[in-house]
């Protein structure tokens, strides 16, 4: 429970006991380390139904999260996950996802370029990601326009009654995730809110997501019943394509009514899934860009030596083939046909920092692993570390630590396909994560807005904006991986003067 870096002692355990080595803790159980592409590929997909979330997760979260489909097994996991899944079709995403991620760079451009009109302004852009994340998913969720980006950021008209209550959500979404995360690091969780603070700080957060995540779906339940549930309204235009509509839509379909109640754990799960998983690797990936480039600058090497110039060179000639009349860049594209380099860059990022870095199941009967794996009985835990396995030089070769996006490509300069089981960030079998390609998607124009518009730079005043490109910043042991204290910058427009600060 003290250790600062656990993710750090999975790789030193590994190191001192190879694969499959076990912890047990009095009270919890027996854990299995198996971190190997063969194990998790078996627990993942051959043995599917015999290792589940459990009960253990589903109490931590359920005041949250409900019977949703993170926390959610067997059947009532594959309702939602059958009916969550048409949300991220190719019709969808031509139209809904990549409207929306579009108008939210437009307002990033918007945010940046006030930064950059005020010379040496340092801002934490890990607070912007995570904004713009919430935007997106309110729209694909709701149909909402929630410009949580423009009120907490105070761009354009603000002080609108949406945008406060808003603001309340987003706030109180950021303090129940932080509790969230405390009750997986601590098994005494509910006796310690009992007594201190985080007990009664959830307690106020969750009314607010609840109120205000129900208020949002009893307006547009209402609006739905009113409808016939054939109504033209829910069959084929904009509509159609948000979660709330399709999961109604089910609903009706097959004769069950929902409540509210359940509607809103539904939605509220998809967005822990979605925010700060994506916001994560934006702000590691920005690290990881200015942090090449200091590292550069130190050795004298050309200014187009660094990451952010060649994917810069890598944008421009994308932008420049549309202009031209190329092939309209369609969001459900192959975006690593589009453009390589930045897709290499991010999937480089979350080798290295996984937005999920570590992950459990509870196996539900006794079984053996394959390929001399230990034998496991029913109730052990089994433990995969994302983090380990992209560390590791097994997998990854002898230069498994160093940040090399060219790793992902290939000679002839396509993307090298890599087996799921071991680039595994987005999970992989029927949990494989939902949002992938949206996630990959909105990253990387978030990403490319920044870098083909901004100069940007480290603000080296605060010290966990290490520029060391071997020792990164920390990270909070947390449910997902997100940047102790948060990624300070500087930025101009491209272009302008040559100093920052
Ligand atoms: C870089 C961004 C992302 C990463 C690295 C990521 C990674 C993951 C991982 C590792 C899991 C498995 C979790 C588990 O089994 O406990 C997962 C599940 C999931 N993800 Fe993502 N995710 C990202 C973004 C998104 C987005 C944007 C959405 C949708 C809005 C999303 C929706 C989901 C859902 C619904 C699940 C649960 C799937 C199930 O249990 O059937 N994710 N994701």
């Amino acid at each position: 429970m003290n250790n600062k870096r656990p993710l750090e002692e999975h790789v030193r355990l590994f190191q001192r006991y190879g694969y499959g080595y076990t912890i047990t803790i009095p009270g919890l159980g027996r854990i299995i380390d198996i971190s190997r592409p063969d194990w998790i590929e078996h627990v993942q997909k051959t043995r599917f139904q015999d290792y589940v979330k459990g009960k253990r997760f589903r109490d931590k979260t359920f005041d949250m999260l409900g019977n949703g489909i993170f926390a959610a097994d067997s059947h009532e996991w594959f309702i939602q996950r059958k009916v969550s899944s048409r949300i991220f079709t190719a019709r969808t995403f031509d139209g809904m996802i990549s409207r929306t991620v579009s108008e939210g760079c437009g307002h990033l451009q918007s945010l940046l370029s006030e930064h950059a009109d005020k010379p040496g302004d340092s801002f934490g852009i890990h607070e912007i990601f995570e904004d713009l994340a919430m935007d997106t998913f309110f729209r694909v969720a709701f149909n909402e326009p929630v410009d949580s980006l423009r009120s907490s950021h105070r761009l354009g008209p603000s002080g609108s009654s949406q945008a406060e209550q808003y603001k309340d959500f987003s706030k109180a979404f950021g303090t129940a995730i932080k509790v969230l995360d405390m009750r997986f690091v601590n098994p005494c969780w509910r006796m310690g809110e009992r007594f201190s603070k985080s007990g009664k700080e959830i307690k106020d957060a969750l009314k607010v997501i609840h109120g205000f995540a129900g208020e949002i779906i009893s307006r547009k339940a209402a609006s739905f019943r009113q409808h016939s549930p054939d109504s033209k309204v829910f069959e084929g235009g904009d509509e159609s394509t948000d979660l709330l509509s399709l999961f109604m839509k089910h609903s009706v379909a097959t004769g069950k009514s929902i409540e509210d109640k359940d509607l809103s754990c539904f939605v509220l799960n998809l967005l822990i899934a979605g925010r700060d998983t994506t916001a994560e690797a934006c702000t590691w990936m920005t690290w990881r860009l200015l942090a090449d480039q200091q590292d550069r600058r130190r050795r004298n090497e050309p200014p187009s030596s660094c990451l952010w110039e060649r994917l810069r060179v890598e944008l421009d000639g994308l932008d420049d083939y549309v202009r031209r009349g190329g092939n309209q860049v369609k969001a459900s594209f192959d975006q690593g046909r589009l453009m390589p380099l930045m897709y290499a860059t991010f999937h480089e990022t979350l080798r290295l920092h996984p937005s999920i870095p570590k992950n459990i199941r509870r196996a539900t009967c006794k079984d053996i692993l394959p390929n001399g794996g230990p034998l496991i009985e029913e109730g052990d835990f089994v433990l995969w570390s994302d983090w380990a396995m992209g560390r590791n030089p097994t997998l990854w070769g002898a230069d498994a630590d160093l940040f090399r996006p060219e790793r992902w490509i290939d000679e002839s300069g396509s993307i090298r396909r890599e087996s799921v089981y071991k680039a595994h960030f987005f999970s992989a079998g029927p949990r494989v994560c939902l949002g992938q390609k949206m996630a990959i998607f909105e990253g990387l124009q978030i990403m490319k807005a920044i870098i083909q518009n901004f100069d940007m730079e480290l603000d080296m005043s605060k010290k966990y904006s290490s520029d060391d490109p071997a020792s990164p910043p920390p990270y909070v042991n947390a449910l997902t991986l997100p940047m102790k204290g948060g990624l300070y910058v500087r930025c101009r427009k491209r272009g302008g003067p040559d100093r920052l600060d």
